[in-house]
């Protein structure tokens, strides 16, 4: 039974490949909106497959969300003893301190034994604070490392949860809803053909970095996000998908 459901998961990999147009997917079993331990699985599956790379000198960009914060949980230290850096992608993004990018760019590298350096950017700034924010040799440091990235490993979010979960104004939750929002990852918001719609005004990460990276692990599950999941992945990207069997399924079934 074991083989059976390890050969079906294989098969399930290659339809959604297939289906969505991707370039790798990883589905571990389960559903993570039944069960929490799910999430960890799908931490293990994004942990082995960083591993695959050769992970000296390298910076890693990583967001917040409580799929990444379960990746943090499960990260150990590399085979080699590589010295690998964190940091987060993007600065203040009105998430709880648990789900910071912050908080767990900081657990991450306590687990796999590495180093890291924070972004202390409050969320809500006027421009000229903004400004000079940005030229303090300690912000720009950091923001040139993440723009230094060659691994990004982040999560997606359903649109509305997330403008909710950031107590996001009643004006940005109208443009949201009047641009028909699908999907949120690091702070952009797109609608189900992948295009941007709206964007959380703050510094690091970019989407366009995502370009010059070497590795994208996006890690989102649950079949509630299978929408928010397929609206992200319609732009086209070359990151690694890694999911569960319950988003897996709902997104081969949706048209
Ligand atoms: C946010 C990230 O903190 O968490 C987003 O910036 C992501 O990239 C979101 O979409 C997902 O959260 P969760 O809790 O569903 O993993």
């Amino acid at each position: 039974p074991v083989m059976n459901e390890v050969s079906g998961l294989r098969n399930l990999e290659e339809e959604l490949k297939q289906k969505m147009q991707l370039q790798e997917v990883i589905i571990v079993p389960g559903d993570s909106d039944k069960a929490p331990y799910v999430k960890k699985e799908m931490g293990r599956a994004c942990v082995s497959r960083l591993k695959k790379l050769d992970l000296s000198q390298n910076v890693i960009a990583v967001t917040g969300g409580t799929t990444l914060a379960a990746v943090a949980e499960m990260m150990t230290p590399p085979a080699h003893g590589e010295d690998i850096l964190f940091v987060p992608a993007r600065g203040g993004l009105g998430e709880q301190v648990e789900n910071q990018a912050n908080t767990i760019c900081a657990k991450m590298a306590r687990k796999a034994s590495g180093d890291y350096r924070l972004l202390h950017v409050p969320d809500q700034l006027s421009e000229e604070a903004h400004q000079s924010l940005i030229e303090e040799p300690g912000v720009k440091e950091v923001l040139e490392l993440i723009k230094s990235a060659g691994i990004v490993i982040h999560g997606i979010g359903d649109a509305n949860t997330m403008a909710i979960r950031r107590k996001s104004s009643p004006e940005v939750i109208e443009t949201l809803k009047a641009k028909h929002a699908a999907a949120e990852a690091f702070g952009y918001y797109f609608n189900q053909a992948g295009e941007v719609v709206h964007k959380v005004k703050t510094i690091g990460l970019q989407l366009q970095d995502l370009e010059n990276c070497e590795l994208v692990i996006t890690v989102a599950g649950g079949s509630t996000k299978a929408k928010a999941i397929e609206a992200y992945m319609k732009r086209g990207l070359k990151n690694v998908l890694v999911t569960d069997e319950g988003a897996a399924k709902a997104l081969l079934e949706g048209s």
